[in-house]
């Protein structure tokens, strides 16, 4: 079983996107643990303070060091993680292949910043990987958790059932999936490729594997490459 802890300041962010269709089956069925830890209850004082203006001025807040210490090292109390990933923008862009590699870990803590991010002592005392999800900015690492948690949690043995198997997604070897079709198989005059009616299963195959690397060739060669 995989756990994940997410610490965020906004858990509400979160709320969604990990209790719903595929992630809330897994966690229904046990298969994964995720528990969200709220940064405010590590806060400095009655006001619920959390952050602060950065040093040398600026724009923006930044999460201060001593609340985020506090609850990663009494987390750390319960668990040893394999590996505490920060959530961000300047991080290295996350992939199928980190995703596979995540999935197959036991404890990860996730940590969202907010605001303009956080102290950067965390960082180098702390934070074991960097994650971004693209050339993007964000409001803070909670979407881009919950995309983590998406990814992983679907590659979690047991988690999808034979159908639905991950090994057919795009990216898994490098190619992406070819198109697909459902009833009815004309529609307005547009037609549902004859061989997928054939029930010729080899050449069903044939067909997949080849409309998935001409999807390849086309929209995404530098994949090809590797
Ligand atoms: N936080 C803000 N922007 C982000 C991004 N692009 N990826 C991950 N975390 C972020």
């Amino acid at each position: 079983m995989i756990t994940i802890d997410i610490i965020s300041a906004v858990p509400d962010l979160l709320d969604s996107p990990l209790n719903h269709s595929i992630v809330k089956r897994a966690k229904d069925k046990a298969l994964v643990e995720i528990n969200i830890i709220n940064l405010r209850n590590y806060a400095l004082n009655k006001y619920g303070q959390i952050d602060d203006a950065p040093y040398g001025g600026g724009a923006g807040m930044v999460l201060m060091v001593e609340p985020l210490y506090n609850c990663i090292t009494e987390l750390q109390k319960n668990k040893k993680y394999n590996q505490i990933i920060f959530l961000t923008p300047d991080g290295e862009t996350y992939n199928q292949k980190t995703a596979n590699y995540l999935s197959i870990q036991e404890n990860l803590l996730l940590i969202c910043g907010h605001y303009k991010g956080i102290d950067d002592r965390i960082r180098e005392n702390f934070v074991t990987m960097e994650i971004s999800i693209g050339d993007y900015v964000l409001s803070g690492g909670e979407l881009a958790a919950a995309i983590l948690v998406d990814s992983i949690v679907r590659l979690v043995p047991g988690v999808l059932n034979d159908a639905e198997s991950a090994l057919n997604d795009s990216f898994q070897d490098n190619l992406l999936a070819p198109p697909e079709y459902t009833r009815p198989s004309e529609f307005k005059g547009w037609k549902v490729p004859d061989i997928l009616l054939s029930g010729h299963d080899s050449k069903i195959k044939e067909w997949r594997f080849e409309q998935s690397l001409q999807r390849t060739k086309n929209r995404r060669p530098d994949l090809l490459e590797d």
